[in-house]
């Protein structure tokens, strides 16, 4: 059931009390008989489960209508804020831009490289397996640039936008890992960042250019294990989730890039990094929410991975997922409908996160479509 049929449904029944009652006397027969529902998703407003609403992509502000107001339940207490993967709703056909030829994500956890050893070998070495399995899977896409997402750590901006390099180079540091021999120089892609930068500005939506930043772990340590030629330009976007932070945003803003893509006679690779859970507040560090980050490869296993921007801040930031933006703005460029294939998942105590590495099943690429 779509996101739009049900919205309009619970806002019909809101605004019209005879329909309501009849509703709530027989869910079954009003709901696809007048308002587009069928007898699941009735079932679902007539209970008052705002779980289901939820993971449905409803705003938290219009389900509390079915609990609080259609039910008169005061307590709001039938909806426990659990997560749901829909799989009722088909998935829509995959429409990739032919010359975007590798999507995926992937942690960037600085521990894994600085110091390994503080982890569980086995853990660490099926990590580091999925990392492998990637740089193969970027290697044989063999991109012309590679767009590369993670969020900011010790860069310094003026705004609160993300951020696109428009530099002809880069250079990053691990010294804050104590580990100067990882550090790291990357060819920058200026004319394609401009053209980024472009085309967000005209969609109206905020971002900062800079063509001068210091890269840290967040490209770091997957470039160092993905990276399939020292040469490849990249561009580097930065998110800022301690300044502002929307996932429908990030995926917006991920759709704004796929179509300067779809635009540009080049092959595209974008790579998200970060996350998945775990907390940098003083006294959190170290925990991993597992079960959210399940739900949330589930979500991308399910071909569902843009929906997800459709959770409120809070869904998000309350498990430990600040860096999830920097993977709803891969997700928003590859768009609706394609499946994620998850080749590691390991919740790590030490190193403080649950850190996982995924590749996105793009469709076929059609033969010669990317040759020059
Ligand atoms: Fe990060």
């Amino acid at each position: 059931m779509d996101r739009t049929t049900l919205e309009q449904a619970i806002l019909t029944l809101a605004r019209d009390q005879d329909l309501l009652a009849e509703f709530r006397a027989d869910p079954e027969a009003v709901g696809p008989g007048r308002l587009g529902l069928d007898a699941e998703w009735s079932a679902v407003i007539a209970g008052g489960d705002r779980d289901r609403l939820r993971s449905a992509g409803l705003p938290d502000g219009i389900t509390i209508l079915v609990s609080r107001w259609f039910a008169d339940d005061l307590a709001d207490s039938t909806s426990k804020g659990a997560f749901h993967v829909d799989t009722t709703t088909p998935l829509p056909d995959p429409d990739v831009p032919a010359n975007l030829v590798f999507a995926g994500g992937a942690s960037h956890v600085p521990d894994l490289l600085a110091r390994p050893e503080i982890d569980p070998e086995d853990q660490v070495q099926r990590l580091l397996a999925g990392y492998e399995r990637l740089a193969k899977d970027i290697a044989e896409a063999d991109p012309d640039v590679l767009i590369v997402t993670a969020d900011c750590h010790f860069q310094s901006f003026r705004t609160g936008a993300y951020v696109i390099g428009t530099g002809t180079s880069y250079s990053g540091s691990m010294e804050f890992f104590k580990r100067s021999d990882l550090d790291i120089e990357l060819t920058g892609s200026p004319r394609f960042a401009e053209a980024l930068v472009n085309a967000v500005r005209a969609e109206g939506l905020e971002v900062e250019e800079s063509a001068e930043f210091p890269l840290d772990h967040g490209q770091i340590v997957p470039l160092k294990l993905l990276l399939p030629r020292p040469d490849l330009p990249v561009v580097p976007i930065i998110t800022q989730p301690g300044r502002s932070f929307s996932p429908f945003g990030a995926k917006v803003f991920g759709e704004v890039l796929r179509d300067v893509v779809a635009s540009r006679d080049l092959k595209v690779g974008v790579l998200a990094t970060g996350g998945l859970s775990h907390w940098l507040d003083p006294g959190k560090f170290g925990k991993a929410d597992i079960e959210f980050d399940t739900y949330l490869l589930q979500m991308l296993q399910a071909g569902r991975g843009t929906d997800i921007a459709n959770l409120e801040p809070y869904a998000l930031l309350d498990h430990g997922q600040y860096e999830f933006p920097n993977w709803l703005i891969m997700l928003g460029m590859v768009g609706p409908g394609v499946r994620g294939e998850v080749y590691a998942y390991e919740p790590m105590e030490a190193s403080g996160g649950g850190w996982s590495v995924v590749n996105m099943l793009l469709p076929e690429r059609a033969e010669g479509a990317n040759d020059e």
